[in-house]
């Protein structure tokens, strides 16, 4: 076998802290099994679907269906994998020269296309090869996506990924130059990207096929919505029905009445890095207090802490979060597809008022874009391309709001 280390044409894509991560050993030598064995997942009552939110939220339905929260999982579809399947397009090659994989769409008459991933080893004409389906679709594509596969009742990981400029990549944590379809697909991982697996006993990959739903829907973060939906249906008994969860009025979940911590706990339930699971996944409820549920690396102090995937600790570490009560939703509306600096600009005003007497002030005049000097665009360590023999790392919004070296303060216009 040619040597894996040969980097020219290749790519290989590390994104270490959410999928290299879980399968290692624990600190204290558990296993992430084991972490959780014997706990069964809570029943799933009152679920009902985004569907039977339609009839009254239709405008939140249509806008929240084109973030990339909802479109986070999905099945493979002609509009839901976005790599290319065209002759010449189709193929990635390895560090291996002997070992190379093609990518191809399998249309039947009438039916939705399925999709497939092939390792081709050997030179011709004594190649062999091993086929497997794309069943699952993880990551909305704006960076980039994953594709999953089951075999019986358990998931894997397949080993070429699309990644979003780039197309095809060899997938995270696979070693480049090896044909390997056998790293197993553990809850956590659709936790934050799907709405529920139900998990079978151990291996730790084990789920029931017909017992999921794909994207992050509404109820992942307003909790089961059947109570509500029949509240609301039936106006007359509202306010009066006994065993409305707490802090809510409606039978239904509002984080806006959260505490500050609990808010902060629902974003950091997917947003604050991999931790290590003390509960099973998907048995979280908004509102609690997600330390029982999710060993998460202390905020600050923990060096490592990378602006990939680590939002909650990155905005922590900044003087405005301590000296404040911002929280994610100070900027972030999710309901909404949201990327004009502009737009998060007035949100920084809101504090820092020309004349107000409470917060610090610019030392300088104010511009309509605080973004890109105080959060910048910064390369994360957690992800890293080879391509090309280049050593490659994608940009993320850097979370901790401070004054960064290098900038320069805007001076006024004469
Ligand atoms: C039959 C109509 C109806 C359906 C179906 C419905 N809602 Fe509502 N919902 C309402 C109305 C009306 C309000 C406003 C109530 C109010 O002002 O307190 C509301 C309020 C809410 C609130 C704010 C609650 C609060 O206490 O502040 C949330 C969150 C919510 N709905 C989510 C959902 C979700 C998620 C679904 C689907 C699972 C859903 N709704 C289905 C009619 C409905
Ligand atoms: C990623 C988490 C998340 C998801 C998913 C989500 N919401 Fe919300 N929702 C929130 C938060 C946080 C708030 C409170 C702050 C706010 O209004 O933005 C909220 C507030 C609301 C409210 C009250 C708004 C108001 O003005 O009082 C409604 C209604 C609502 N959501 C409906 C929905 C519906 C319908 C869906 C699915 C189509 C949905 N949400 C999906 C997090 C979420
Ligand atoms: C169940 C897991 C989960 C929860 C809870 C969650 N997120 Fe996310 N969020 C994700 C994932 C996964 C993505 C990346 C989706 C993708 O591109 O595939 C994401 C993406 C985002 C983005 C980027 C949107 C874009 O268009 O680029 C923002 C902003 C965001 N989340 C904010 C929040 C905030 C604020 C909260 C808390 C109210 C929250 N999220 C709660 C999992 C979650
Ligand atoms: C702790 C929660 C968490 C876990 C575990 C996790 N992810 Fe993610 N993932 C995210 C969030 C949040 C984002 C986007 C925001 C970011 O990168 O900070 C993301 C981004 C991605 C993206 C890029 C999506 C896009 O287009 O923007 C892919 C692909 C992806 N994850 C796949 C996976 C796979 C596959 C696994 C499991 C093997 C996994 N992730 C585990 C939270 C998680
Ligand atoms: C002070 C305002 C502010 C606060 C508070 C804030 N964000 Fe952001 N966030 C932004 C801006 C600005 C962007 C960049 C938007 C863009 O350029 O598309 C962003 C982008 C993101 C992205 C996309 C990441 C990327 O690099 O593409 C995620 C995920 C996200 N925020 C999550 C969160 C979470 C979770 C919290 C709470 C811990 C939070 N944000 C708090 C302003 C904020
Ligand atoms: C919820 C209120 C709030 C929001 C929103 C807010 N800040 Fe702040 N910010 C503060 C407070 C409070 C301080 C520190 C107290 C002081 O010195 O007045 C601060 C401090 C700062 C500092 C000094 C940081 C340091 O390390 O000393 C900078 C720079 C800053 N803010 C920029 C911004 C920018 C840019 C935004 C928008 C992306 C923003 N802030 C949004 C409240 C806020
Ligand atoms: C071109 C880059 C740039 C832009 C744009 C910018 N800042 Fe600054 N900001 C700086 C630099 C550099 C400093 C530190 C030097 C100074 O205070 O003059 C600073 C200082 C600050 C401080 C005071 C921090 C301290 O410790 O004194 C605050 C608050 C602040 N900026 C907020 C904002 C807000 C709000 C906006 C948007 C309305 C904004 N900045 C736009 C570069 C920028």
């Amino acid at each position: 076998m040619a040597s894996p280390e040969n980097k020219s044409r290749v790519v290989a894509i590390v994104i270490a802290l959410v999928l290299a991560a879980p399968l290692s050993a624990a600190p204290g030598g558990q296993n992430a099994s084991t972490a959780v064995t014997g706990a069964t997942q809570p029943a799933r009552d009152g679920y009902v679907g985004d569907g039977a939110c339609l009839r009254c939220h239709a405008e939140t339905v249509d806008s929240f269906h084109k973030t990339t929260h909802y479109l986070t999982s999905s099945e493979p579809s002609a509009t839901t994998v976005l790599g290319q399947f065209t002759s010449g397009n189709n193929i990635l090659k390895t560090a291996n020269p002997g070992l190379y994989f093609r990518m191809e769409e399998h249309r039947t008459n009438g039916g939705q296309p399925s999709f497939s991933e092939t390792a081709v080893e050997g030179d011709a004409p004594d190649t062999t090869s091993q086929t497997e389906r794309m069943d699952v679709v993880i990551g909305s594509g704006e960076k980039g996506q994953t594709y999953l596969y089951w075999k019986g009742d358990k998931l894997f990981e397949l080993p070429v990924s699309y990644w979003a400029n780039l197309g095809w990549v060899n997938s995270p944590g696979y070693r480049d130059g090896y044909a390997d379809f056998d790293r197993p697909i553990i809850p956590r991982c659709l936790e934050c990207h799907a709405t529920y697996f139900e998990s079978r006993p151990p291996p730790m990959n084990r789920y029931s096929p017909a017992g999921y739903s794909l994207g992050i829907q509404c109820e992942v973060c307003h909790g089961p919505g059947r109570e509500h939906v029949a509240l609301e249906a039936s106006k007359s008994v509202r306010g009066s029905t006994p065993g409305v969860a707490a802090g809510s009025s409606s039978g239904i979940l509002n984080p806006a009445r959260f505490p500050r911590e609990r808010q902060m706990d629902l974003c950091a339930w997917c947003h604050a890095g991999l931790g290590w699971p003390l509960k099973p996944a998907f048995s979280y409820r908004p509102g609690e207090v997600l330390e029982k549920y999710v060993d998460l690396p202390p905020p600050g102090n923990f060096a490592p802490a990378d602006v990939h995937g680590n939002q909650v600790g990155m905005l922590e570490k900044s003087v405005c979060y301590r000296s404040s009560n911002m929280t994610c939703l100070t900027c972030h509306d999710v309901h909404v597809t949201q990327h004009d600096v502009a737009y998060f600009s007035g949100k920084c005003l809101t504090c820092h008022k020309p004349d107000s007497a409470t917060f610090k002030k610019p030392g300088h005049p104010v511009t309509n874009n605080c973004i890109h000097c105080h959060m910048p665009r910064q390369n994360t360590n957690l992800i890293v391309f080879n391509f090309d023999g280049k050593r490659m790392t994608p940009q993320m919004r850097n979370h901790w709001i401070k004054v960064y070296p290098g900038t320069q303060a805007p001076v006024a216009n004469r």
